[in-house]
Formats: C-alpha cells, sequence, structure tokens
C-alpha cells in the first residue's frame, strides 16, 4: 500500500475531497431541497476514522485533501481534524490542506484556520444582494458571510469566491461580482450547476451556460487566457482591467474528465470516483475491519481500477435527474 494511485486512463489521483457532514446551515435551491433528510448522525466515521482515512490516501501519493460538505464547519471537531492533518503538511507529504465552505461560520474559525496551514479556501458566494441572497439560500445569512470573508482575509486566507451560475440571475450581477472578487484580491471562479437529486425545481431553468456569461464578461471586460491551474477543474482568464483571475468550471458544456485527479469521500466513508456516476465502494467496513491498512488499500485500488472515463449528468423525460444523491452528500 505505497504505490501512487492511477486509473485505467493513466489519471493519478492526487486529490482527494473528503466530506466530513452532510449537513447544512443552508438551502441553496440549486444543490437540495427545503425539506431535506440528513443522515442520522451515527451513521458519519468519526473524526479519528476520517483523519486514518485521509492519511491512507496521502501514502498513495494524494498531495491535496479539501474538506467539503454540506457545510463543513456545521461538523463538531472539523478543526481538529484539520489540526491533526496539518502533519502531512509538516512531513512535506501534503501541498495543499484547504476547505469549500459557505462561509456563514468563517468568522469564528478563520484564525484557526490559518494556524493549522490552511492557507486559502474556496467560499461559495453567487450574490451580492441580501435579499437575492436570502433567495437562493432560503436563508438570512448574507451578512454572516460578508463577515467571513473579511476575517479570512484579515487572517491571511486567500480567498476563492466560487459562484454558481444561475439563468436569470448571475447575468445582471456578473459584472459586479468580477469588481467585488477583484476589488479584494480574490479570484471568482463560475460554475455550471449540475443535476444532482430532486430539488424540487426545474434544473433546465436554473441552468445557464457558461459561454453565455463570458460573452457577457467579454463586452465590459478584456479576458486573457491563462494556462494558470489551481488542482480544480477550472480554467482561467486574467482580467486585465483588474489583474484578478475568473475561473470557468464547465462541467455541463465543456467537461474536463480526461484531466480528472480527484477522487471522493462521502461522511459515511463512501469512495465515489466521479461526481457524475454512480460508482461507489463503501470503505468503511474495510476500515472498521482491522488494525491494520491492507484490506482498505485493497478496496481503493479495485476502486481506482474501475474509475468512469468521465461524467454522465442527465435529465431524463420528466426532468428528473438520473443521479438521485444531492450534491451536499459530496460536497461536490
Ligand atoms: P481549487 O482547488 O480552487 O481548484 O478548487 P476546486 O474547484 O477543486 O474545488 P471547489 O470545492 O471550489 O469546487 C468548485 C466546483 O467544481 C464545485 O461545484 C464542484 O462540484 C465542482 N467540481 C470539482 N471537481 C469536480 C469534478 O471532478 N467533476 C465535476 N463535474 N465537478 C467538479
Ligand atoms: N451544481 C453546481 N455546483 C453546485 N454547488 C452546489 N450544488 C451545485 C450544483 N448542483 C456548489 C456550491 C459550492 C460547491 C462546492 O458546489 O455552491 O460552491
Ligand atoms: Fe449548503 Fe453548499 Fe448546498 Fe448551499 S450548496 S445548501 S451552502 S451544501
Amino acid at each position: 500500500g505505497s504505490c501512487p494511485l492511477t486509473d485505467l486512463f493513466g489519471r493519478r489521483i492526487t486529490y482527494l475531497r473528503l466530506s466530513v457532514t452532510d449537513r447544512c446551515d443552508l438551502r441553496c435551491v440549486y444543490c437540495m431541497p427545503e425539506s431535506m433528510a440528513f443522515l442520522p448522525r451515527r451513521d458519519l466515521l468519526t473524526l479519528e476514522e476520517m483523519d486514518r482515512l485521509a492519511s491512507a490516501f496521502v501514502t498513495r501519493g494524494v498531495s491535496k485533501i479539501r474538506i467539503t460538505g454540506g457545510e463543513p464547519l456545521v461538523r463538531k471537531g472539523v478543526m481538529g481534524l484539520l489540526e491533526s492533518l496539518s502533519r502531512h503538511l509538516a512531513s512535506g507529504r501534503l501541498k495543499e490542506l484547504t476547505l469549500t465552505t459557505n462561509g456563514t461560520q468563517l468568522a469564528r474559525h478563520a484564525e484557526q484556520l490559518a494556524r493549522v496551514g490552511v492557507r486559502r479556501i474556496n467560499v461559495s458566494l453567487d450574490t451580492l444582494d441580501a435579499d437575492r441572497f436570502r433567495a437562493i439560500t432560503r436563508r438570512d445569512e448574507f451578512h454572516a458571510v460578508m463577515d467571513g470573508l473579511l476575517a479570512a482575509q484579515k487572517a491571511g486566507l486567500a480567498v476563492k469566491l466560487n459562484a454558481v451560475a444561475l439563468k436569470g440571475i448571475t447575468e445582471g450581477e456578473i459584472h459586479e461580482l468580477i469588481a467585488f472578487a477583484h476589488g479584494r484580491g480574490m479570484d471568482l471562479t463560475l460554475i455550471e450547476t449540475m443535476p444532482l437529486g430532486d430539488v424540487g425545481a426545474d434544473r433546465t431553468d436554473q441552468y445557464l451556460p457558461l459561454g453565455d456569461l463570458r460573452r457577457l464578461i467579454e463586452a465590459r471586460w478584456t479576458l486573457v487566457d491563462t494556462p494558470e491551474r489551481t488542482g480544480g477543474p477550472a480554467r482561467y482568464v486574467r482580467v486585465a482591467e483588474t489583474g484578478g483571475r475568473i475561473g470557468f468550471i464547465t462541467p455541463m458544456s465543456h467537461s474536463f474528465c480526461e484531466s480528472c485527479n480527484r477522487v471522493r469521500v462521502s461522511a459515511t466513508g463512501v469512495l465515489y470516483t466521479c461526481l457524475g456516476q454512480e460508482d461507489k465502494t463503501d470503505l468503511r467496513a474495510a476500515l472498521r475491519g482491522s488494525e491494520s491498512d491492507e484490506a482498505f488499500h485493497a478496496a481503493i485500488d479495485e476502486a481506482i481500477g474501475a474509475k468512469p472515463r468521465g461524467h454522465d449528468f442527465r435529465i431524463d423525460r420528466t426532468g428528473a435527474p438520473k443521479l438521485a444523491r444531492h450534491m451536499s452528500t459530496l460536497g461536490g
């Protein structure tokens, strides 16, 4: 169990996305319905189990770990997990330890995040308007997120804003989002909505292809393509007027699966080798079965050997997504 993880298509797996909870304090309309059934807490891995699991991936060449949710900062003890995992930063095996958060609890955690070695974080923010924020997330937490952003930057964390492109909303606000992010030294990444799970709304009404948005952006700003990458699927442009970057994540219009370097593990210890496929392997049994990691590494090898070539996001005739699980069960 120490050889690198490579799949049948020659893709090296170096990036683990670990979900620590499926719970969230927001209810974003593209992510989950208002009445979302969360997992019973007893089904979740303990933080010690998550540490062992993530550490096993580090011995297999994973050099980037992103903690996700649901909302990772609502899981009790998550800071302890990050602190513990930071030993792999010290050893040099891990190059990046980070998280994706909705920002509502960030103000309280920012300093400690910086202290345990997190250098940059991704914060989800789709709008700069408090009323629209309430319409999208169904919660009144806009100002908490703004406070979180300030605290993160004050703590020295680099911040990237993630905005899901929403038809009828993002077109009218894109210039403000760019000016806001770049004015504060933050990258901005735009994301095409993916149909995962029933959210009680028509997905085709929400979907805005990023090609459309790019044309709008180019009417106002000068974009220069750059080969710079941040380890995820985003392709970046630099805005000449601001010097800041915009990332485009286009799973629906231009897939990026041929360069996929990642796998994800749910808070229940299920390994998913692709966000847009059903393929999964329960690692919890192997993890709980023995003190040694052998069975566990064998299960990982088998799963990675069967990693699909690419995702398959589809909506059937009735408007239902082919994949029934929600985004929040895997944290994206
Ligand atoms: P960086 O480290 O900043 O590059 O971040 P990242 O893009 O890897 O992570 P983030 O959590 O910010 O994810 C941004 C969006 O990309 C989310 O909507 C994810 O669901 C989506 N995403 C990340 N990886 C994949 C992937 O392998 N396939 C698809 N379809 N979407 C992905
Ligand atoms: N499609 C695309 N992105 C989504 N996110 C949540 N649900 C979806 C979806 N259905 C985004 C969040 C967060 C990131 C982890 O995934 O806004 O930024
Ligand atoms: Fe929560 Fe993120 Fe889903 Fe919004 S997108 S409901 S913040 S998990």
